[in-house]
């Protein structure tokens, strides 16, 4: 939330409009003062520079309400594609699968323990220490309690752990198929199968991997089987913001059962449709529009050269740095790679001096890079350079 500062000045709600060239200036500063992907600085972050014909393929959705979707047929049917080719890709059931195109992960994974909950009548949802901190906002939301289970050296969930915290009031267990700090992906295999044997509804939040890991094995590296393709698996949250070349904001979710959203429908007396069954109420379509341009240019083979590129160049840092004597956390297993130190923050705080956007965790004390689309081999020597530079005067130990 913004806060006010109580400055005076510009900060007063203008009598008159302000002139088209006084409000061209106000918005290029603002984006000025803003960061660019294309300066490829960024290693923090787990968006990216968006494909520009998604970008255009925007403006004329603007005005589109799929909230609405009585009024948006032509939107509408843009989203049942998209959810189409998601559900192919991630090898969803011929026959009652379905989804949504949404805002992003948090509203993807709030969703699914929503429906998730109402399906079952539970009270508790086990997950990994490794999940991200939608699922925080998630449990508060909706009253539900967290089961957390340890993750392995390799920020794993560990199912044996899993199975104990399961129980009869357990409405739903998480997977992450690409976590937030370390790119790992959970054995989804096995919490599959606790899940079908304990019938619980198992949701996969693949916000991050899940442009990733349909790809792994045309990348040159191993398959982990993550998707619908594992029967216990009950939903799905990937995010097209992310690697999937669409602007901020698009996610999706996608349902084995469709039918299940059903739980979360409300009557919608004054729309074009008697009821919904999303949480928000204004709906864009620009980001349904932008979305399916990104995935129609991306196409497979696009997916495939991005994976390959990001992937080389993370294994240029996994390697550059351990020159330099850090120690990787553990083998990055997707392009996001971290390294132990005892004080990231300081070296965090004189990388942002230098001009680079790179994180800190705290658990394990690491370094972290996230290696986007815009990172180039460029940008990764420089900063290489400048970390050179920085451990120096603060090595990883001492
Ligand atoms: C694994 C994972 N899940 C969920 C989210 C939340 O996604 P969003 O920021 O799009 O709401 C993120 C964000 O980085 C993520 O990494």
């Amino acid at each position: 939330m913004s806060r006010s500062s109580g400055r005076k000045g510009s900060l007063a709600y203008p009598s008159r409009p302000l002139s088209r060239p006084q409000l061209a200036a106000r918005l290029r500063q603002a984006r000025k003062e803003d960061w660019d992907y294309r300066r490829g600085t960024i290693f923090g972050s787990m968006c990216t520079q968006p494909m520009e014909e998604a970008v255009r393929a925007a403006r004329p959705f603007v005005t589109a309400n799929l909230g609405n979707p009585g009024l948006c047929p032509g939107t509408a049917r843009l989203e049942e594609e998209l959810v189409r080719w998601l559900l192919e890709l991630f090898h969803g059931p011929r026959f009652g699968a379905g989804g949504s195109i949404v805002t992003g992960g948090t509203e993807a994974n709030l969703t699914a323990l929503w429906v998730a909950r109402n399906v079952s009548g539970g009270t508790e949802v086990v997950l990994p220490r490794s999940a991200h901190f939608s699922f925080v906002k998630a449990l508060d939301l909706l009253s539900l309690k967290p089961r957390w289970i340890p993750v392995d050296s390799k920020g794993r969930s560990i199912p044996h752990k899993a199975a104990r915290a399961i129980t009869r009031k357990t409405a739903a267990v998480i997977a992450v198929a690409g976590s937030t700090e370390l790119g790992a992906v959970d054995p989804v295999e096995e919490l599959s199968e606790l899940a079908l044997e304990a019938g619980v509804h198992l949701h996969v939040d693949a916000a991050f991997g899940g442009f990733v890991l349909p790809f792994l094995k045309e990348a040159g590296r191993e398959y982990l089987p993550f998707d619908f393709s594992l029967e216990g698996v009950s939903s799905l949250a990937v995010d097209p913001h992310k690697l999937g070349g669409a602007p901020v904001p698009s996610g999706a979710l996608l349902f084995r059962e469709v039918k299940e959203a059903g739980s979360i429908s409300v009557d919608s007396p004054y729309l074009s449709s008697p009821a919904v069954t999303a949480l928000l109420g204004t709906r864009p379509s620009a980001n349904v529009a932008a979305t399916f341009a990104a995935l129609a240019r991306m196409g497979r083979s696009g997916h495939i050269r991005t994976l390959r590129q990001v992937l080389a160049l993370t294994q240029r840092i996994a390697d550059e740095g351990q020159r330099m004597g850090l120690e990787l956390v553990t083998d990055p297993m997707i392009n996001i790679v971290a390294f132990r130190h005892r004080n990231p923050a300081g070296v965090q705080a004189e990388m942002l001096r230098k001009g680079w956007d790179v994180s800190a965790i705290r658990e394990p004390g690491s370094l972290r890079f996230v290696v986007m689309p815009h990172v180039t081999e460029e940008s990764v020597a420089r900063m290489l350079r400048d970390l050179r530079t920085v451990l120096r005067g603060s090595p990883p130990n001492g």
